[in-house]
């Protein structure tokens, strides 16, 4: 038997908290797909009605594969649960967030949700964030130049690309993926960085998360 994932083992370890009527955050990238596969499993063996709010157009397909309902954030009074993926996490729950493009619909569903959960394989686990470099978002209309302002800075900024184009993300915004490895103040830089026109949101998680599943090996820690 192939041996199941860390990435997959944490994705199964949250599923099992899900309950019937549930509304559901539902996070983007390689491991939160993990999670939809196996809520759909749920759907199908137990039938659960459950509902979701989707972090990416990505996301959103692969849910109504698997049985789940759509909602919009407008249509939901609350978000009991949100599950999602992370790049970086470090001993206080912080997370860079943000390698897939999906960071603005991310942090939305996740600053709007009762509870929130990370699920990682072992490699995203650090002591400082910042070898991951950090997504910003930003309006293609200013992107060139919050690019210059923060090359001063020393934050090494590079237009995330596609093939050979811009990435734009689902709200048709561009990433700059910046170097902070210098910085640590991350809430000052954060808010420096937030308070700057022209970007629209960063990767930075820093207070939304409840709980990390981290599957490493066989087995999942928290
Ligand atoms: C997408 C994200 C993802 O959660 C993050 O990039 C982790 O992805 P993966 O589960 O594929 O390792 O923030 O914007």
């Amino acid at each position: 038997m192939n041996k199941i994932s860390e990435k997959e083992l944490a994705a199964i370890a949250a599923v099992k908290l899900v309950k019937n009527n549930m509304t559901i955050g539902l996070g983007t990238g390689s491991t939160a797909a993990y999670m939809i596969r196996h809520l759909g499993d749920r759907i199908k063996k137990e039938g659960l009605t459950l509902y979701g709010v989707p972090t990416s157009k990505a996301t959103e397909k692969m849910a109504q594969e698997n049985g789940i309902a759509i909602l919009s954030l407008d249509d939901v009074k609350k978000i009991d649960l949100t599950i999602d993926g992370a790049d970086e996490f470090d001993p206080y729950l912080q997370l860079i967030k943000g390698g897939g493009g999906a960071l603005l619909r991310e942090k939305i569903i996740a600053s709007n949700s009762e509870y929130n959960i990370i699920i990682t394989d072992a490699s995203k686990q650090v002591n400082r964030l910042g070898k991951f470099k950090l997504p910003i978002e930003t309006i293609p209309f200013a992107t060139q130049q919050i690019a210059a302002q923060l090359q001063k800075r020393g934050l090494e900024p590079v237009l995330r690309k596609q093939d050979t184009v811009a990435f734009t993300t689902d709200e048709n915004n561009n990433i700059l993926d910046l170097n902070i490895e210098s910085y640590y103040n991350l809430e000052q830089l954060n808010q420096e960085l937030m308070t700057t026109p022209g970007i629209v949101e960063t990767g930075f998680f820093l207070t939304t998360t409840d709980l990390v599943l981290m599957g490493k090996g066989s087995k999942v820690f928290t």
